[in-house]
């Protein structure tokens, strides 16, 4: 017969369920996002002297797909891995980042869901954008990532490495191997 598993704070209960990351794809992100922005802001400029061309059309049609898909991907997966343990520390201070951050997330989709339709009108070569809002847009939408990324990557990130490299079963196979490896880094 099996003895019954006993679970205390000696011996809890293994993380099954905790999801692993993938800390290099997040950097990756954040750095394709730095690049799409300048994408962005190179548009803006396009348009401003040319109207819509191939190149414009080429730019907006990145740039939409870019933050429609990769972005929104990117928030979700930080929403899914990095933010419940760090919400579940008990530290208040750490809490309330991840709470601005997250509501960073709406912002950004918010700021997103007003540049779209003009980026998306542009990428199939209609002229009806307005480049007043354009360019009023751009520079909220770059700071709230810029300040967003750099949160992520000071302390929230390196919070949440130290905390995956802690997990009773860190040391298992590839992922712990690799999640340890990143937590030095
Ligand atoms: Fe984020
Ligand atoms: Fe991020």
């Amino acid at each position: 017969m099996v003895s019954p598993t006993v679970v205390s704070a000696a011996n809890p209960m293994p993380h099954v369920g905790t999801p692993a990351v993938e800390f290099e794809a997040l950097d990756t992100a954040h750095r394709d996002v730095l690049k799409t922005l300048d994408q962005l802001a190179e548009l803006i400029e396009h348009l401003d002297g040319n109207g819509v061309d191939d190149r414009a059309k080429d730019l907006a049609t990145t740039v939409v797909r870019f933050f429609n898909e990769h972005a929104r991907q990117h928030h979700l997966e930080e929403e899914r891995t990095v933010f419940p343990s760090l919400l579940a520390s008990g530290d208040a201070e750490l809490v309330q980042h991840v709470q601005r951050l997250q509501q960073d997330h709406g912002w950004l989709e918010e700021d997103w869901l007003e540049l779209e339709p003009q980026l998306e009108a542009v990428s199939k070569g209609y002229s009806w954008y307005d480049m007043g809002l354009l360019r009023a847009a751009l520079p909220v939408f770059k700071a709230l990532y810029l300040d967003h990324i750099d949160l992520e990557e000071t302390l929230i990130y390196p919070e949440a490495k130290k905390r995956m490299a802690a997990l009773p079963d860190a040391g298992v196979g590839r992922s712990g191997a690799q999640t340890r490896r990143q937590a030095k880094a």
